[in-house]
């Protein structure tokens, strides 16, 4: 749904929640910045899973390692190697294309731009001649019908009049100097070769750009910060297994089409933990994992329902893993990884205790076994995580107000303990010196436990309209009630209004920061 999608970047950009990187400069390409409510939703979740990771858990320790990654790291893991996507050049437009962004073809037109083939009377006189080798794999006569409408399609684009046509049943020959053709779009595109996606950098004031021993890298994951601190921890605090190290921390990839907002950007941050086990447990904890990590989405406001698991089968998974779920969701743009639970095996323990001559084995007291470790990775976005967060809460209802007319509403459904803005105090009247003065006194008390917004601008019904658009679960009001008015029993009370149900209901002030943190945390 591309239209709900641009309401919420919309909305992102109006309220503060997100913007584009160097905006005033025309935008850095796959970089965002998280305005003021965008920050606070963004540390609410960090600071969640922390907590519920981390903190409410005995076997689980912190970790926060350095972006910049020393070589020798990756090439053990093999990122230096073989961190890579497939990538095209359209040659028409100068893009960069994901090979796999391109539509799957079933007959290719390769164009020669240079060199002259002996079975053909075409040359490099014949600029814009076009042989069509249907795919194998193909019927053969139904490849040559399909290579036939490309070929004119071809023409058509390029604006050329037609020349010969020859159709090849086969390349025999290795075909240098082709593009491909893309039917679906019209354009010229390259073979795909591997693009690697890792930050590179130079390091230390002597660094010249040919110094091998002066390049280090921005991390590609925080995973391997954990793997190569594996010992420290296990030194430090005395765990036992199974284990875990968690992390969150930014990671950066060169990704060659970032796109869909911030759900693919070149600087992103991850959640990412590394749970370490005996080898005979890793299956099982990968489920275990896949179930708690499940609990958690819906802690924060995803529900079960709008998730999708993805059994990622043989031959799809990374070469070192035994088990992969993808755990997914709707996103308006489509069904798309929120984060991935993998079973690594010991594969990246063995790589650096090979890599570094030094042992990663642990030494199991009760059973005198001794071994590397197996590890089970729970590896989430935050960034995505988020622009589910939003993509989740965001609605637009429609209300009946006093006077029989429609309105339109929109509103965020956060979670109340992801909403950057807990709860909002207005004094019913601005002229009212009492009740500024007591709202003042209300947001001086819950300052300090969590973020509020005092707000004393405009009628009260826009105020609320005001903190709906961005989520905030609570709108305090301090009216003429509050301050005696109306009786003894009111006085010294608030009127507390829900976002999502808009009824309204009395409570003490003396009462209201137990009765907030208990609906926020
Ligand atoms: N350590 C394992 C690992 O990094 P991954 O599937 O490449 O695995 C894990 O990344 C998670 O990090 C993804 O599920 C996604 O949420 C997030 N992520 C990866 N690339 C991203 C990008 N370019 N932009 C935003 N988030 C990204």
């Amino acid at each position: 749904d591309p239209e709900r999608m641009e309401k919420i970047v919309s909305l992102c950009k109006r309220r503060g929640f997100i913007f584009q990187s160097a905006e005033i400069y025309g935008g850095l390409n796959g970089c965002w910045d998280y305005g003021p409510l965008g920050a606070e939703l963004k540390k609410n979740l960090k600071d969640y899973w922390w907590r519920r990771t981390v903190r409410e858990r005995d076997d689980i320790e912190g970790l926060d390692g350095s972006i910049l990654t020393h070589r020798e790291v990756l090439t053990a893991s093999g990122h230096v190697g073989g961190f890579s996507d497939p990538m095209c050049d359209d040659l028409l437009t100068k893009e960069r294309l994901r090979a796999d962004q391109i539509e799957p073809q079933t007959g290719v037109a390769y164009h020669y731009t240079g060199a002259s083939y002996p079975d053909t009377d075409w040359s490099v006189e014949r600029p814009y001649s076009v042989l069509i080798y249907p795919d194998q794999n193909q019927d053969e006569n139904k490849a040559r019908k399909i290579a036939k409408q490309y070929y004119s399609q071809f023409l058509k684009d390029q604006q050329l009049s037609p020349k010969k046509i020859q159709l090849a049943g086969e390349t025999s020959e290795p075909v240098e100097n082709t593009t491909r053709y893309n039917p679906a779009t019209g354009s010229l595109v390259t073979e795909p070769r591997e693009f690697n996606l890792m930050f590179k950098t130079q390091m230390g004031a002597s660094s010249s750009e040919d110094d091998p021993n002066a390049v280090a890298y921005l991390r590609p994951e925080t995973a391997q910060t954990i793997f190569v601190n594996f010992k420290n921890v296990l030194e430090t605090t005395r765990q036992k297994l199974p284990f875990g190290i968690a992390q969150i921390g930014k990671a950066f990839r060169n990704e060659i089409n970032p796109r869909n907002f911030t759900f693919r950007s070149r600087e992103f941050e991850q959640m990412e933990i590394e749970f370490f086990c005996h080898p005979d447990d890793g299956l099982r904890l990968t489920d275990e994992w896949l179930e708690e990590r499940i609990k958690f989405y819906g802690e924060i406001g995803i529900p079960r329902e709008k998730l999708h698991i993805l059994d990622v089968p043989d031959g799809e998974r990374a070469h070192y893993s035994k088990k992969t779920y993808d755990i997914e969701y709707e996103f308006p743009f489509g069904i798309q990884e929120l984060e991935g639970v993998a079973y690594r095996t010991d594969y990246d323990l063995g790589k650096h205790q090979d890599h570094a001559g030094k042992t990663m084995e642990y030494f199991d007291e009760q059973t005198k076994e001794k071994f590397i470790p197996h590890v089970v990775e729970p590896s989430a976005g935050c960034d995505r995580t988020v622009l589910a967060m939003i993509c989740e809460a965001y609605d637009e209802e429609t209300l009946t107000n006093e006077k029989g007319k429609e309105e339109k509403r929109t509103v965020m459904h956060f979670e109340p303990r992801i909403a950057p803005i807990k709860a909002a105090i207005f004094p019913l009247l601005k002229k009212s010196e009492e009740q500024v003065r007591i709202a003042r006194e209300i947001e001086a008390t819950l300052s300090p436990l969590m973020n509020v917004f005092y707000d004393e601008s405009g009628a009260v019904g826009r105020r609320y309209r005001r903190q709906d658009e961005v989520g905030t679960p609570f709108c305090i009001t301090v009216d003429f009630e509050t301050l005696g008015d109306e009786g003894e029993e009111l006085k010294d009370t608030v009127t507390i209004r829900h976002r999502d149900s808009m009824e309204q209901e009395r409570v003490a002030i003396s009462e209201l920061p137990v009765w907030l943190i208990k609906r926020t945390r």
